[in-house]
């Protein structure tokens, strides 16, 4: 086996899970499904999955793979093992790795998106941009396939060389100074999103709670969302735990982590709908959504191009902060189980992923009508699939198997959680996650048949 990677102190490894977890699922995903799922009603129902799923079960997988110190694949197996249980439980390892890889298959395009926005910032193209051009901009790089595989390839180039290093290596500095650089402009962007456009409008559209509005759909995609977000489900932070010494409190890290990547992607939607409500836009524009919006904010506001170019760029870094996350996974299996280099595996891996994105990057124009499964094109399959099935799959299986295979005791010393927080995890863990995921399966299920 060859030498493994760890984190310095806590410090480090609760910036690079921030680091995992912030990323295009906050800035760029969160603000259109807030909008293509009817507003304050996708809003609530996110916070409680938050919560009552993405905490608990973040805490369960952080702690497998720190008590097994291995890849997810092993963690897995070692961990089974020790319970005594059927080894088959590595395949859930493996199941995490491919999702990984899906996920990056797309996530790499949009990453692809916004480094050419910083490209065409620079240019101060949205010098007084109307709404109109900004929509045709976007529509013209969907349509220019070239554009955005050579985007999509940069992003990837990107990616692929910090995970060659090795993720402990080059990250960890960066992830310091980049995180509250994201926190900071946000904050400029939501104060003017306050004096020039209508966060009354917008607070009400994504705050006031009306249950009559929630939709079983809706339900479905804010469950996969906290799964996204939170970046569980796949073994990204199984594989961060893993490099993460005994003596670190993995309650109270997830806990800051949850919430800061929570309120970050809420106030990005803020600072977005009032924009939207300003501008008499559409609320419902989809993945396109920010692309469209903010070029308007950015191009009325004095310094506009200078901070257009400092916010993609921090999103850009924010991206490829998660991106990493999303194959180390399987370098760390290949890694530890096999002879060949990290830099070999990465090398191959990240071709495999990089033609996958070729696929995303034609299925906006060219391959506009290939369909996958159940109608949806390339882009919409990789991302429902992931999201909405396999993440919280892997998450079900993963409070499946720390709640009623593990043992207490073992469970007990990795958590080290006073009695009344045990008690907690314990619930949530055991019968409130996984009956909530169970039901939104089943009733996905009953969509599909
Ligand atoms: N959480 C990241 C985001 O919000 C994306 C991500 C990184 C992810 N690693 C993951 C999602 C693992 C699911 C699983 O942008």
């Amino acid at each position: 086996m060859q030498h493994r990677g760890a984190w310095k102190n806590r410090w480090t490894f609760m910036l690079a899970t921030a680091g995992s977890a912030i990323g295009l699922g906050n800035i760029w995903k969160l603000p259109y499904m807030i909008g293509v799922n009817g507003g304050s009603a996708f809003v609530l129902v996110f916070i409680a999955c938050i919560f009552f799923v993405g905490i608990p079960l973040m805490m369960t997988e952080i702690m497998l793979g720190r008590r097994a110190q291995k890849n997810p694949f092993n963690a897995m197996q070692q961990l089974a093992l020790e319970a005594n249980a059927s080894t088959y439980w590595k395949y859930l390892g493996a199941a995490g790795m491919l999702a990984g890889v899906l996920i990056l298959g797309f996530y790499s395009v949009i990453g692809g998106w916004v480094l050419s926005y910083i490209a065409v910032s620079t240019q101060g193209t949205f010098h007084n941009i109307s709404a109109t051009q900004s929509a045709q901009n976007f529509e013209a790089l969907l349509n220019s396939p070239i554009t955005l595989i050579f985007w999509h390839s940069l992003f990837m180039v990107m990616t692929m060389s910090v995970v060659a290093r090795g993720v402990s290596a080059g990250l960890e500095k960066a992830n310091n100074i980049l995180i509250p650089a994201l926190f900071a402009i946000l904050l400029i962007l939501l104060g003017y999103s306050m004096s020039v456009g209508d966060m009354h409008a917008a607070y009400q559209f994504m705050f006031t709670f009306d249950f009559t509005k929630i939709t079983p759909v809706a339900v479905l995609s804010a469950l996969g969302h906290a799964f996204f977000s939170l970046s569980l489900g796949m073994g990204a932070v199984m594989v961060y735990g893993s490099y993460l010494q005994r003596n670190v409190s993995i309650a109270k890290t997830t806990i800051y982590i949850a919430i800061a990547d929570t309120m970050l992607g809420l106030l990005v939607g803020l600072a977005i709908y009032s924009l939207v409500f300003a501008n008499h836009l559409a609320p419902n524009a989809g993945p396109g959504l920010i692309f469209q919006t903010l070029p308007i904010a950015f191009g009325h506001m004095p310094g506009g191009s200078f901070i257009a170019v400092l916010f993609f760029t921090l999103v850009a870094f924010a991206a490829w902060t998660s991106a990493i996350s999303l194959v180390e996974p399987t370098i760390a299996w290949v890694v530890e189980n096999t002879q060949v280099k990290r830099t070999h595996a990465t090398l191959v891996l990240g071709i495999a992923i990089w033609l996958l994105g070729i696929a995303v990057s034609l299925s906006f124009s060219t391959w506009k009508t290939v369909t996958i499964i159940f109608g949806l094109g390339i882009f919409d399959t990789l991302d429902k699939l992931t999201s909405t099935i396999m993440l919280p799959l892997g998450g079900l299986m993963m409070a499946i198997f720390s709640g009623y295979v593990m043992k207490k005791n073992h469970l007990q010393d990795e958590l080290n959680l006073k009695r009344k927080a045990y008690q907690i995890w314990t619930v949530t863990n055991n019968y409130v996650a996984p009956i909530a995921i169970f039901a939104v399966f089943i009733y996905l299920l009953g969509l599909v048949s």
